[in-house]
């Protein structure tokens, strides 16, 4: 789905806070992402995901891909913590530490509601009642709401134990290759490349692949594995929701700092979606040759 400019945009025009001149070069530049960037295949054509959304991943290919997403999962705050040391301002500090925090444990507090929490123990963290939204200053730290925890649970229904998950030397040359590109692109010194790779993650996260993911692993439970816990999956996709109708604000906020670099942007953008897509090509192949074996 094309990006499109927010009539927010005139009525900046209107207030004389940008010239109409501005809003212009705005629009060309989303016209410039739109060509770029959404047109790359890992955003309109996920062949792992489309296949996958069919329900036909049998135990072994479910658990391969538990695997790889947990060396994801994993190696994912390397990058996240690196985007925050090279932040440009604080406020683009504090917000990379909402999701690192929010990765290794800690529930965001939304003011006014409760914590998440809960009077039974066992259910604290638990990602099928921990909030979407809020923030992580003032929210508290469970060990059991850590991401990587809530895909371990998964994965020992399926047979994987602690040590059979999220290490490098558990991820295919595919997998790890995204997660290097992850930190050298998305966690990158220089804020034009990093914000570049940040805009691609999110639009890939909002083309709806969480939704795919849950929907083959319904499928999966239903016919072989009734007490899979798949709260990881529906938690990410509830959060993308919520996070999609973000993005073009974030892009209109960063094109008129004064720092920005179009060029730097899209190079980001483009070379974090060939990261992204290796991954899923990475599990495309494994699941083409098992149907081989
Ligand atoms: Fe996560």
């Amino acid at each position: 789905m094309p990006l499109k400019v927010s009539a927010h945009i005139r009525e900046r025009v209107a207030a004389g806070e940008i010239t109409s001149g501005q809003a212009n070069a705005f629009s060309a530049f989303v016209d410039t992402c739109n060509r770029e960037l959404m047109t790359h295949p890992v955003i309109t054509r996920n062949r792992f995901c489309e296949w996958f959304a069919t329900g036909q991943a049998d135990r072994e290919i479910v658990r391969h891909f538990v695997v790889q997403f947990s060396v994801f999962s994993n190696l994912f705050l390397v990058a996240q913590l690196q985007k925050c040391i090279n932040a440009g301002s604080l406020e683009g500090m504090r917000a990379s530490k909402e999701i690192l925090a929010n990765e290794i444990g800690v529930i965001f507090h939304k003011p006014g509601a409760s914590l998440g929490e809960v009077s039974d123990t066992d259910r604290e963290g638990d990602p099928a009642i921990v909030s979407t939204e809020g923030t992580v200053d003032g929210g508290t730290f469970r060990f059991k709401a850590a991401h990587f925890e809530w895909l371990l649970r998964m994965g020992e229904v399926l047979g994987l134990g602690f040590n059979d998950m999220g290490k490098r030397r558990h991820g295919t040359p595919s997998t790890v290759f995204f997660c290097d590109q992850l930190s050298a692109i998305y966690g990158s010194d220089d804020p034009n490349i990093a914000e570049g790779a940040s805009f691609a993650v999110e639009n890939w996260a909002a083309a709806g692949f969480w939704k795919q993911l849950v929907a083959g692993l319904e499928a999966f439970k239903k016919r072989d594995c009734p007490s899979l816990p798949l709260a990881f999956f529906t938690w990410h996709d509830r959060i993308e929701e919520q996070h999609a109708g973000h993005v073009m604000d974030e892009l209109e906020e960063l094109y008129f700092t004064p720092d920005f670099d179009e060029v730097k942007f899209i190079d980001g953008g483009r070379r974090m979606l060939d990261g992204v897509q290796a991954f899923w090509t990475g599990l495309n192949e494994h699941r083409i040759a098992a149907a081989y074996n």
